[in-house]
Parts: structure tokens; C-alpha cells; sequence
């Protein structure tokens, strides 16, 4: 089964327990958290003192997007019941693989996520490690960008290696993900779908998660 993954940094923050209970009610099946820091991308979101306030407030487990520098220092804060998958940027880790020891080590499902102007080859000595591979589809930093359309041949070739090495990541998109071009991305192989403006700046959020996961299955 595909996942939905709306991104909290599109939501109105004033109202953000009563928003993600719409996405609960419109059948997400995950909350995607975008940390950012400032350094690491050009914007500052929230952190996890942010991310505990939804902890038993909603059922649906967390799925942690760090857009941060030194990402080692701050993976316990992130650690919850509800955490499911903790995501680095391979850009911002000197030594990726022992990060992703250390994700694993909490208990949490590992991910990692490359740029978009970064090749997959990156990932060749970590993919048996990893739980999750989260490719961007918009350059980090901010929500309601455009969708960069390159990736799509970026997620066939994971898709691809992932069965000749019969390995079992999950993969990610995230960014400018809208109803007109999820089938495209869903058909490129990936498994788990973020969409963030497309679904908390819709005029009825839960409707919206619902026509999503209409396709997103
Ligand atoms: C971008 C974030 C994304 C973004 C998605 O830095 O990682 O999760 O908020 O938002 P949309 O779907 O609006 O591009
Ligand atoms: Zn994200």
C-alpha cells in the first residue's frame, strides 16, 4: 500500500492540532514534519517542541524531514512514540552511514534524502542500510515551489536498482506534488507521497487528503 505524507509546514501553526485531524479524518497516513534550521536551507520552520505538541493528538505516526546542518546532535529530540521514519539529508552528513546506524539504533525507521542536482549514486554504498529513500522534487527550503520534473527518471532508476538488488527501501517524493501529477509519481515507482500547500491550502483539507489518497494507494 502507497502512503500519503501531508506536510505540516503548509498548515496554519495557530490551528495545527485541528488540521491534522483533518488529514487524519481524509485517510493520511502520515504526518511529514520539515525541520529546517537556517543553514542548511535558507528558512527556518520549527523544531521538535513543535512536532510533541501533536504527540497523542492524533493517531498517525510522524515521518521527520531533517533540513538541517549536524543532524546527529538532535536525533533523540525527535524520537517519540509516534515516530516512525527520521529522513537526513546525505548533503549534510560527513559520515552518512554512521547517522544511519544511529537512526536505527533509536529504534526509528532510517531515511535518507538527496537534492534534486544530486545523483542517486550517492546512495549505492548506503541502500542496503537505509529504510526509506526521500528524493526532493523541489531545491529545500520552502513549501508551494514548482515540482522539478527530473526526478521522476531519478525514482525509475532507484525503482530499478532497488529489484536488481532485491533490496526493500521505501521511496519518497517531496515537493510541488499537486492532483495533476501524483499518478505520474506514483507510476514512477515511488511508494510514499508528500504534499504540503496542495493539501493545507486546500479550502476543505480533509476533502482534499481524500482525493489524494484516491490515487495515492
Ligand atoms: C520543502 C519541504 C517539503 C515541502 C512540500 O523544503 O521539504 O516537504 O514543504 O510542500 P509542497 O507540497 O507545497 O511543495
Ligand atoms: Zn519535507
Amino acid at each position: 500500500m502507497r502512503k500519503l505524507a501531508p506536510s505540516i509546514l503548509s498548515a496554519d501553526f495557530g490551528r495545527l492540532a485541528e488540521e491534522v485531524a483533518q488529514i487524519e479524518r481524509g485517510g493520511a497516513d502520515l504526518v511529514h514534519v520539515d525541520v529546517m534550521d537556517g543553514h542548511f536551507v535558507p528558512n527556518i520552520s520549527f523544531g521538535a517542541p513543535v512536532m510533541k505538541c501533536l504527540t497523542g493528538r492524533t493517531g498517525l505516526p510522524f515521518d521527520v524531514h531533517l533540513m538541517i546542518e549536524n543532524p546527529d546532535a538532535y536525533l533523540e529530540d525527535f524520537v517519540t512514540p509516534q515516530t516512525e521514519y527520521i529522513t537526513v539529508h546525505q548533503e549534510a552528513c560527513t559520515h552518512l552511514n554512521r547517522t544511519v546506524q544511529h537512526i536505527k539504533s533509536l529504534g526509528i525507521k532510517a531515511g535518507v534524502s538527496i537534492n534534486p542536482a544530486t545523483s542517486p549514486s550517492v546512495l549505492d554504498y548506503i541502500l542496503e542500510d537505509v529504510d526509506m529513500v526521500l528524493l526532493m522534487s523541489v531545491n529545500p527550503g520552502f513549501g508551494g515551489q514548482k515540482f522539478i520534473p527530473s526526478v521522476l527518471e531519478k525514482a525509475r532508476k532507484l525503482r530499478d536498482i532497488k529489484i536488481d538488488r532485491g533490496l526493500d527501501f521505501e521511496i519518497e517524493i517531496d515537493g510541488g506534488a499537486t492532483l495533476d501529477n501524483v499518478r505520474e509519481i506514483i507510476d514512477a515507482g515511488v511508494e510514499i507521497v508528500v504534499a504540503g500547500s496542495a493539501v493545507f491550502k486546500a479550502p476543505d483539507i480533509a476533502a482534499r487528503t481524500a482525493e489524494f489518497k484516491e490515487i495515492v494507494k
